[in-house]
């Protein structure tokens, strides 16, 4: 039936007749916070914090910093950390990823320790840890360098197991190599963390959203760029594909990023996987966010809770921000 018997305006008339028919919800729950932690060690005087400048309101961490950061997350609702590391040195290998006693290590310890009910989420690649800034190692044949797939795949299951050794509650590979998670189950499996959950960066894709992250953990590639193994964003199908192969090989969760512009594969990837979901709402999304407000362009706690409901509608169980602590707060003062 039609107007007039139909009026949709009649349950968006008060508050609680909007909360009653509302489709989705938005927890604190829901939010992981990644975080950024140097073996460099940041500036005591502030802290153990260096701000970031592409991104107002996060900051590299040193480790007892990451702690109290990580407290803070914990005492708000936050669900989760995700770990970057920032090592004291990089190689052409990126051998601190594997590192028992590297950055990201001591840190997943630190924080178990000191607050074992929020969940460690560690990402694990290498072009933080390389000095050519690629998520693989590269092939030695002559011509141009190639990041070279198989050659990766081991130091990649290495580093994911030394992350579960130090007490991570997932791994999460971002390195968009093809086969890791297969070869990370296997790894994992073989030295006892078959109970160590894995949340594949399935479909992720070459973006210029990553720009304010790479500042932030310099991990500019020297050369070239990462299209030859991360997403073509034109791409719909294939990111389909991605994460079923992700399944195959025993994904736990699929991840798809960016996220804004990215709402239609966070549906499709849902629907045909059946996983539960994340999206990362990335650093170059939250930078214009916070360049937006700062300007008085828009409203920051608006923005931000209607752009984190749209990924829970698009699909999304769970939602990877460098906004959570904010949205957590805003979200407790709301009820
Ligand atoms: C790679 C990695 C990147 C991000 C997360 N993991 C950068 C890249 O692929 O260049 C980007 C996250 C963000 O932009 O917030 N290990």
């Amino acid at each position: 039936m039609a107007f007039p018997q139909t009026r949709m305006r009649r349950l968006r008339a008060s508050a609680g007749l909007r909360g009653l028919v509302r489709e989705t919800d938005l927890r604190a729950g829901q939010l992981v916070l990644p975080m950024f932690v140097t073996e460099a060690g940041a500036p005591a005087a502030q802290g153990g914090r260096e701000p970031i400048a592409t991104m107002p309101g996060v900051d590299r961490l040193s480790l007892s910093a990451a702690v109290a950061e990580a407290r803070e997350a914990a005492a708000l609702g936050v669900a989760a950390v995700m770990l970057f590391g920032l090592p004291a040195e990089k190689d052409e290998q990126g051998s601190s990823a594997w590192d028992p006693e590297g950055v990201v290590q001591l840190a997943t310890r630190a924080i178990k320790q000191a607050v074992p009910e929020l969940l460690v989420i560690t990402d694990v690649c290498l072009c933080e840890y390389t000095s050519h800034g690629h998520c693989g190692v590269l092939s030695a044949g002559p011509g141009a360098p190639r990041v070279d797939n198989d050659a990766s795949l081991e130091l990649l299951a290495q580093t994911a197991v030394s992350h579960a050794r130090a007490g991570a509650d997932l791994v999460a590979p971002s390195d968009m190599m093809d086969g890791r998670v297969r070869a990370i189950r296997e790894q994992l499996d073989e030295e006892g963390f078959s109970e160590t959950p894995i949340l594949a960066y399935s479909a992720k894709f070459a973006s210029a959203f990553y720009g304010p992250f790479r500042e932030a953990a310099d991990s500019a590639p020297a050369f070239g760029d990462r299209r030859g193994y991360q997403m073509d964003p034109a791409n719909g199908r294939e990111a389909v594909r991605e994460a079923l192969l992700d399944v195959q090989e025993g994904a736990d969760m699929v991840l798809v990023k960016p996220a804004l512009a990215y709402g239609d594969l966070i549906s499709a990837v849902k629907r045909a996987t059946r996983l539960p979901v994340a999206a990362y709402n990335v650093s170059g999304e939250y930078a214009m966010v916070k360049a937006a407000a700062a300007a008085g362009y828009v409203d920051e706690q608006a923005t931000v809770l209607e752009i984190l409901t749209s990924l829970r509608r698009a699909g999304a169980e769970t939602i990877i921000t460098y906004h959570a602590k904010d949205a957590a707060r805003w979200l407790a003062e709301q009820t």
